[in-house]
């Protein structure tokens, strides 16, 4: 193996995908966002205008399309079937219906497999939801990020700011409170700390704070 399986998970906008790309950047891993890959079968579905209860024509959809990413400078792009949806997938719509999705049993199977491919190898920096519980169960490195859910929103809305949305802070509390129970309660895989993650708690930390965190995990375990 070239290097460990770190497994990041967290509820939504706790800070996962930031802090995952500049550990996979010091260690020179490889990042992979697994949210990303559930964003992207639900943006293909509301573009072919599937309904997002349709569990047979969404698993036709994670059968038939091909998520493949590309390194960039500030962490990845994204494409589905060779086309690019790095922003595409951050839209509100593809966010509010994600959980639906993801709570599909074909959709994380096949999602899963394909993440397990990507690590399979090691020096992987790999965050979601269930990496350390049910992807990558073995990661010799698991870390659980969480945060107060009014920092979270707090943050959310500051990136909102900068890309020109401006869905008020209450209803960003309340789109990440409605995601983070979905997420929490699916019957398959759902949102849990593993037994043997470190929790780090990034409320009141900074970025760089809660990066050399994970890194002195990283460097015990090496
Ligand atoms: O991490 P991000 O917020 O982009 O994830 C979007 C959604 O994808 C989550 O709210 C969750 O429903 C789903 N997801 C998942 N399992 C993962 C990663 C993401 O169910 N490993």
């Amino acid at each position: 193996k070239n290097g460990l399986q770190v497994a990041i998970d967290g509820p939504a906008s706790a800070g996962k995908s930031t802090v995952a790309k500049l550990v996979a950047k010091q260690f020179h891993y490889v990042y992979c966002d697994t949210g990303a890959m559930y964003r992207a079968i639900t943006l293909q579905a509301i573009s072919q205008g599937v309904s997002l209860d349709d569990v047979e024509a969404i698993s036709k959809i994670v059968h038939a399309s091909k998520i493949t990413f590309a390194p960039d400078d500030d962490g990845q792009k994204v494409f589905i079937d060779g086309k690019e949806i790095t922003e595409a997938i951050r839209q509100e719509d593809v966010t509010n219906s994600v959980s639906a999705v993801a709570a599909m049993g074909e959709v994380r199977k096949q999602l899963s497999a394909e993440q397990q491919e990507i690590a399979k190898d090691g020096g992987i920096v790999m965050d979601g939801r269930d990496i350390g519980t049910s992807v990558l169960p073995d990661a010799e490195v698991k870390i659980f990020l969480i945060a107060s859910v009014a920092e979270r929103a707090q943050r959310r809305y500051k990136e909102n700011i900068q890309k020109g949305i401006n869905t008020p802070l209450d209803e960003l509390q309340l789109e990440i409170e409605a995601r983070d129970y979905k997420d929490s309660h699916r019957r398959i895989s759902p949102l849990t700390k593993a037994k043997d993650a470190v929790e780090i708690d990034t409320t009141s930390l900074s970025i760089d704070q809660v990066v050399s965190k994970i890194a002195n995990v990283i460097n015990k375990t090496l």
